[in-house]
């Protein structure tokens, strides 16, 4: 195909191109790194916010009451579908850049920068309602020591308790600006101490939690039916983002082939089961109609009358919604960084510091971006945004797998996706499902933001694509 739109960046390329020494990151994370990084940018807001709405429902939708338990289920393996996915892909293509890096191997340049284009939904607004998210446990903890901030410093203008500006969630993101500059190394080992903390904390959760079950909050099962699953599985599936993100620092794994799609299989796997016990004990120590929307996991266990113990779970969810913002941010800059080694985004985001290694500018273009956002725009809907861009990258991902398996059918793959075309086949249609979901001012806003990166590509992206630049 001759349009530049369908020009495609061959495996060979996208490899030698990482490995420019102008270019090229530190390898030094290892698989224990790799699953850490996953479970890191799994566990946060979603299991420890979002399921809250999920279950009760909001102005836009029905709650899944107890039927929850069947949500997480349904979100969870439609991610897995969309997994091994990537774990096939990742294991052929270890480069930095994920979906967006796939989708250039198979799809074309002009479905390459869609694809990052939602990517920006993915892990940056994402990152935006995840700071918010922290700083509100924050604040909650800080309050529980009568440290309470004044309203002004801790909610945006537009927010319904009407603040200057959220400054914890900014500040919070400052801070792990000048980590990331640092080393994604140290970044990895943060997050590593981290995750052990939440994983206890759901853990304790579920061990607490459990012997206050009264199985008669269970019924009815689902109150508003089918509907109201579907519905709460299109909230909660930003609980399972994020196991992509170990796809995104491929480059800089040891051994990314065979490490890689370990790290993703085995952190969604995990975190799984983890969300179904999670919302089979919240949904069975309370009436479903009285959990609380704001900090569901920690209320329901003071309703139960655990208030140390809801104090211990607000703050893991502080330490794991930290390295969920880690992560997504790491995402979200190697992104950046790839697109810019494209060509597809200004040149001056992909340099490397020369002494740090890390892709210094990317980092502070994407912390002050989310920092001043964080700041100043309330939480809103940015999940469900955050969730259509994810479900459409990652119908594009499973899309990718079906065209490379057609048209370069010999080249290795170190990971091979089982019962093909079945697996991308039904990623897709779970993803498109998932979508189907979403409210209306969703779709209107994820039409919008779409049609500003098609104007933006055909503005910059066309002519100073790398390949285009080659061809010329
Ligand atoms: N999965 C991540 C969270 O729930 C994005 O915070």
């Amino acid at each position: 195909m001759s349009s530049p739109l369908f020009r495609t960046k061959s495996i060979k390329q996208i490899l030698a191109d990482s490995e420019h020494p102008e270019h090229r990151l530190k390898k030094t994370l290892t698989v224990w790194d790799l699953t850490a990084l996953g479970i890191g940018a799994i566990i946060g807001t979603g299991i420890f916010v979002l399921i809250g709405t999920a279950v009760v429902g909001d102005a836009h939708r029905p709650g899944a009451g107890p039927g929850i338990v069947l949500s997480f289920i349904l979100a969870g393996v439609t991610c897995a579908f969309a997994a091994l996915c990537y774990a096939e892909f990742a294991a052929m293509i270890p480069v930095a850049g994920s979906a967006y890096t796939y989708s250039y191997a198979t799809l074309g340049e002009f479905l390459a920068w869609i694809t990052g284009w939602n990517l920006i939904l993915e892990y940056g607004v994402a990152c935006v309602a995840v700071s918010i998210g922290w700083s509100g446990y924050f604040n909650n903890i800080l309050k529980t020591l009568g440290l309470e901030l004044p309203v002004w410093a801790t909610h945006a203008p537009g927010s319904a308790e009407g603040g200057i500006a959220n400054l914890p969630a900014a500040i919070i993101v400052l801070i792990i600006t000048g980590i990331l500059i640092l080393g994604v190394k140290e970044s990895a080992r943060t997050t590593g101490v981290i995750v052990v903390i939440k994983l206890a904390v759901v853990l304790f959760f579920i061990a607490v939690g459990v012997g206050s079950v009264e199985p008669a909050n269970w019924t009815p099962f689902m109150p508003y039916g089918f509907e109201g699953v579907g519905a709460a599985a299109a909230i909660v599936f930003f609980a399972y983002i994020g196991f992509d993100a170990v796809s995104t620092t491929a480059e800089e794994a040891r051994n990314a082939q065979r490490d890689v799609p370990i790290g993703i299989i085995a952190s969604l796997g995990l975190c799984t089961v983890l969300y179904v016990l999670v919302a089979a004990v919240l949904t069975g120590i309370i009436p479903y109609t009285k959990i609380d929307v704001h900090a569901p996991v920690a209320e329901a266990l003071r309703v139960a009358g655990f208030h140390w113990g809801a104090a211990l779970v607000a703050t893991g969810a502080v330490a794991g919604i930290t390295s969920v913002l880690i992560v997504m941010m790491i995402g979200q800059i190697r992104v950046f960084f790839a697109m810019s080694r494209d060509g597809l985004l200004v040149p001056w985001l992909s340099k490397v510091h020369p002494r740090f290694r890390t892709p210094h500018h990317a980092t502070l273009v994407t912390g002050v971006g989310i920092a001043v956002l964080a700041a100043f725009v309330p939480i809103g809907e940015a999940a469900d945004m955050t969730n259509i861009g994810t479900l459409f990258a990652f119908a594009l991902v499973c899309a990718g797998i079906l065209v490379l398996r057609w048209v370069n059918p010999t080249h290795p793959r170190p990971f091979r996706i089982p019962f093909m075309p079945w697996i991308p086949v039904l990623g897709m249609l779970s993803c498109l499902g998932l979508m189907y979901y979403l409210p209306t001012i969703t779709w209107i806003r994820f039409v919008v933001w779409t049609v500003i990166g098609v104007a933006l590509y055909f503005a910059y992206g066309i002519r100073r694509s790398k390949l285009a630049v080659k061809r010329a």
